[in-house]
């Protein structure tokens, strides 16, 4: 599918698409689901192929129905409501601007959001997202897979500051933190409890839950001094948190749909051609004035 073009109009309407968002996601506390869909629409990311990434391709049934893909409909059908009144944005531009407004919403970082994804309509197979009963080196394949690093692991773990695990969805239960609809460092203050308590187990009887996966991130020994910064400094987790997610977001996208881009060289190209034409002018009546002298 084409480029959109990114001209004034576009972003108008991301601007009020942004507004919708905002509302919605409050009125309906949905900003965790809303969180989860933008990161399993990117997180299937191959940087070797160029395939997956955030391309919309999750509103396609055969994508939204894989097993880890369970529960997202309702966020989908939540998006179109507002593709429906915005209708030249992008899925994937929505998805991820999502993803963006739940955090934002929640009390979390400004991400900065850069419009002009294509959309997709082919879905990668299933098995590209990370599969929570798994540990460290499973994380790095999946991770590495999308060109992300060790620091990125660890800062985007911290979306699991918001929201909870179903049963129905995922097979485990349960919030990570308290305050599930608040983003802040409180998941990685509650790693950093566990490990130091060293009662792996006493986390998950506190009524709080911790993924294999979460766990791989305190017991891993280059995941675990992220966790520990991340736990005693807030600022640091929210700074890292929004690069990463950014990150994420771009994940085989090149902002470049722009109109402005496009115009301004072809521009500059005409002007250059312009003034090689004037300066050839000048030249040859000036060699023609000398010669007409010389005679
Ligand atoms: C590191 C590997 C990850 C694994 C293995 C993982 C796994 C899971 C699982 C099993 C659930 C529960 C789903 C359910 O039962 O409803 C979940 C929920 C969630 N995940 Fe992750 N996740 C990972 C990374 C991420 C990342 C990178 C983000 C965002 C930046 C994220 C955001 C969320 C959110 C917000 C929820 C809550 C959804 C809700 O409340 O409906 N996760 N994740």
């Amino acid at each position: 599918m084409a480029m959109p073009v990114v001209d004034t109009e576009y972003l108008k309407e991301i601007d009020k698409a942004r507004r919708d968002l905002r509302a919605l996601i409050s009125s309906r506390n949905c900003a965790p689901i809303m969180l989860r869909l933008a990161w399993h629409d990117a997180g299937t990311y191959d940087a070797k192929t160029k395939t997956g990434g955030p391309n919309g391709s999750i509103r396609n049934e055969e994508e939204y129905s894989h097993g880890s893909n369970n529960g997202l409909k309702k966020a989908i059908d939540w998006c179109e409501e507002v593709k429906a009144k915005h209708p030249k944005i992008t899925y994937a531009d929505l998805y991820q601007l999502a993803g963006v407004v739940a955090v934002e919403v929640t009390g979390g970082p400004t991400i900065d959001f850069v419009p002009g994804r294509k959309d997709s309509k082919i879905s990668p197979k299933e098995g590209r997202l990370p599969d929570a009963k798994q540990g460290a080196a499973h994380l790095r394949d999946i991770f590495y897979r999308m060109g992300l690093t060790d620091k990125d692991i660890v800062a985007l773990s911290g979306g699991h500051t918001l929201g909870r695990a179903h049963p129905e969805r995922s097979g485990f239960d349960g919030p990570w933190t308290r305050e599930p609809l608040k983003f802040d460092n409180s998941y990685f203050v509650h790693l950093t409890i566990i490990a130091d308590t060293r009662e792996l187990l006493k986390g998950e009887s506190e009524g709080l839950l911790l993924l294999p996966t979460d766990k791989a991130l305190v017991e891993d020994p280059a995941f675990r001094p992220y966790v520990e910064l991340y736990a005693k400094d807030e600022e640091a987790f929210f700074r890292d948190y929004a690069a990463s997610h950014k990150k994420l977001s771009e994940l085989g996208f090149t902002p470049g749909g722009s109109k402005t881009g496009p115009k301004d060289s072809t521009v500059l190209a005409q002007s250059a051609v312009g003034v090689a034409v004037a300066a050839a002018v000048v030249i040859l009546s000036y060699i023609y004035e000398v010669r007409k002298r010389a005679k």
